[in-house]
């Protein structure tokens, strides 16, 4: 399948990388808002026929059939329905969209338009370690609660430190710590024990109101799962889920490289397997698979699984903003297509 990309940062070369290692796909089409860096990005692969530094001209005239959507959180919808309206499968970038009403828009048009694909590309959902989680917390004989940590200190913090506002510690751009990395948890928190009865956010705020921390509390019957989320430190705690006598511990909840299960005595029997390198060959594949049969029913229904997930990890985050007063412009915005 024909690639095209918008978005030039780092992110979307490693996609990039793991979508033509899958055989499935090769990058013909390059949009930026400058041609000069479209120019730069393509140079580093074979097949690039196109550069395009028109959005609307990206679409109309890009022979490619599915687009990677890389860009600022606040821009994935708009760009997504444009490319579904120009025939393009897409595949956006976590957090798919900035609130539910865009995620009803899209259901909408889908719903409307069944021949076309959506995913969000949510990398780690995708992972073989994620399944195992999933399994082992089925096979655990009573959940007690979770607590899952991601917070990596971003680079463009100490932008953000130095007076500016980069993107990512934007509420224009949909951006601060539960958008970007505390989605990771919510799908776990999601996909490993279902939808919580409550969830509550406690976000440390920076000077523009933008969380650069903060801590969720997610309430299941029975039990919590708490999540540690944070753009402005780093942490090296393990996440753990909390059986009766057994834990399930791992490496890092996000990125899932290590995960094992520890019995009553301390005694860890190893439940993932050595990820690859490139951290989202396994969501290209996934993707890949699907997309070569677009009219198979089998493959239909998994992108609507999928997507369900996304919608239900959507609601959790916005229920999280409202509880912390987190609100975006996008919140504001009317939608419709
Ligand atoms: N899955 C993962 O592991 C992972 C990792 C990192 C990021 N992401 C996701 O990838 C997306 C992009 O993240 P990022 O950190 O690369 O964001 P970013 O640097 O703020 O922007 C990404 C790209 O969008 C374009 N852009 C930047 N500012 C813009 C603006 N004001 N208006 C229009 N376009 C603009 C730029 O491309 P041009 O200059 O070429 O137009 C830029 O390369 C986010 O949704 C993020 O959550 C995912």
């Amino acid at each position: 399948m024909k690639l095209g990309i918008i978005g030039t940062n780092w992110i979307t070369k490693q996609f990039v990388e793991a979508a033509e290692m899958t055989g499935e796909f090769t990058l013909t089409s390059v949009y930026s808002r400058k041609l000069a860096t479209a120019q730069k990005f393509g140079a580093d692969f074979k097949n690039v026929t196109e550069y395009f530094d028109n959005l609307s001209e990206f679409f109309e005239q890009g022979t490619f059939e599915v687009v990677y959507i890389a860009s600022p959180n606040n821009l994935h919808f708009e760009q997504t329905l444009q490319a579904l309206k120009a025939k393009k499968h897409v595949i956006v970038e976590k957090p798919m969209f900035s609130n539910p009403a865009e995620l009803k828009v899209l259901q909408k048009y889908l719903h409307h338009h069944p021949e076309l694909y959506c995913f969000e590309a949510a990398r780690h959902f995708h992972e073989p370690n994620f399944q195992s989680v999933k399994q082992a917390v089925k096979e655990l004989p009573v959940i007690q609660g979770a607590d899952l940590t991601y917070k990596k200190y971003s680079s463009r913090y100490d932008q953000f430190l130095a007076g500016e506002e980069p993107n990512v510690f934007s509420p224009k751009f949909s951006g601060g710590a539960l958008q970007d990395l505390g989605v990771y948890l919510v799908y776990d928190a999601i996909s490993w024990f279902g939808i919580p009865e409550d969830a509550h956010y406690y976000p440390v705020k920076l000077r523009n109101g933008i969380d650069g921390s903060g801590t969720a509390i997610l309430n299941y019957p029975g039990y919590d799962v708490v999540l540690n989320v944070g753009k402005t430190a780093n942490s090296y705690l393990p996440g753990e889920i909390y059986g009766l006598k057994e834990t399930i511990v791992m490496d890092n909840a996000a990125e899932l490289q290590k995960v094992e299960l520890v019995d009553a005595t301390g005694n860890g029997t190893m439940l993932s397997v050595d990820p690859a390198k490139n951290p989202m060959l396994a969501e290209a594949k996934a993707f890949g698979e699907v997309l070569r049969d677009t009219d198979s029913l089998q493959n239909k229904q998994l992108q609507q699984e999928w997507l369900a997930v996304a919608v239900e990890v959507n609601h959790v985050l916005y229920k999280l903003r409202q509880s912390a007063g987190l609100a975006f412009p996008a919140d504001e915005h009317e939608v419709n297509y």
